[in-house]
């Protein structure tokens, strides 16, 4: 609330202003979908601060309308590390997906719009050929321009897989007694995180995975939501299946927010940490060995942080 107050006491500062940087696809895109400005902000600063060039950083941020001039405000006090760029827009800045959140269940709806956005980043950024898409609860260590260089082959996604035995195959996310899921997936298959993800825009583009996306979606509505239930990784899985391609699991390092046993190492070595799970490192259940990862990049110089006080 303090940060909407700012803006209003001086709206002229808060003008959008298009950026040629936003749509210079020889610079390194991030999007991130967010509806917390304190979240947004650990994973823009902690990306420049570890960028060897910060300023070829471009930080695509959407979230809602409740949250767009707090998170303008805020960093236009606090401009990102190193001359990295921000841009930040509200869903409703999408016209295109105004169809899917028009429902009369307005308000839940248009909150789980922001997390099926990342099921559209080449219409939301036609001028761009690759993205990095982050989640909100993730911190980056490392410069990750390394990301780009990544040959993927053709494929749609680079992401880092996380089965092991028989643990997360395609059969624990997807419904394989459901005829349409068993005639065309592997139930064996790995399955990936989201989290950190490579995408390949202009592949993306020619294989129409948006189309894939919309006719599961759509094939799940008329089935009762019996092939999968919640969330954003069982319909990902579909569509980018055999789209997929695997990257070294050191670029991205999950389990910070459920799973005390990760080890230092592997936390220390993670180019990004990832606190997927409940224990968010901005809640009182956190855990507390691996919040430091996360304080470390609050900017509490801000006095409106401050007077949050996480735990601390
Ligand atoms: C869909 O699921 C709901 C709740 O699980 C159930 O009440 C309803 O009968 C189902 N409809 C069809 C067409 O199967
Ligand atoms: C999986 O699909 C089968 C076949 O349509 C259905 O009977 C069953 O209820 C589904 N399971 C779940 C958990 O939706």
């Amino acid at each position: 609330m303090r940060l909407v107050g700012e803006r209003v006491a001086r709206p002229e500062r808060y003008v959008e202003v298009k950026k040629m940087e936003f749509e210079d696809s020889s610079l390194y895109h991030y999007a991130i979908f967010s509806d917390s400005v304190i979240a947004v902000s650990v994973v823009v600063n902690s990306a420049a601060k570890n960028a060897e060039e910060p300023w070829k950083h471009v930080f695509h941020v959407v979230t809602d309308r409740m949250n767009l001039a707090a998170m303008q405000v805020w960093f236009t006090m606090r401009p990102p590390y190193g001359g990295a760029h921000v841009e930040i827009r509200a869903l409703d800045a999408f016209e295109f997906l105004n169809p899917f959140s028009n429902d009369k269940n307005r308000n839940s709806k248009y909150l789980s719009m922001l997390d099926h956005l990342r099921f559209y980043l080449p219409e939301m950024y036609p001028k761009l050929n690759k993205m990095v898409l982050l989640d909100d609860d993730v911190v980056v260590q490392k410069d990750l321009t390394g990301l780009w260089r990544i040959e993927l082959d053709g494929k749609v996604n680079g992401a880092v897989e996380i089965c092991f035995g028989s643990f997360h195959r395609l059969g624990h996310y997807l419904n394989f007694s459901h005829p349409l899921i068993k005639e065309r997936f592997n139930t064996k298959a790995c399955a990936w995180a989201y989290g950190v993800n490579v995408f390949d825009l202009d592949a993306w583009r020619r294989d129409k995975c948006t189309d894939h996306y919309h006719y599961w979606h759509n094939m799940n509505e008329n089935e009762n939501k019996t092939l999968w239930k919640l969330g954003t990784l069982p319909p990902g899985l579909i569509t980018f299946y055999s789209t997929t391609k695997p990257l070294d699991k050191s670029w991205h390092v999950l389990g910070l927010g459920y799973n005390p046993s990760i080890s230092m190492d592997e936390i220390n070595s993670g180019a990004v940490i990832h606190y997927n799970g409940n224990m968010k490192p901005w809640l009182d259940i956190a855990l507390n060995q691996f919040r430091p990862f996360w304080t470390k990049y609050v900017d509490y110089e801000m006095e409106f942080v401050q007077m949050c006080n996480f735990g601390l």
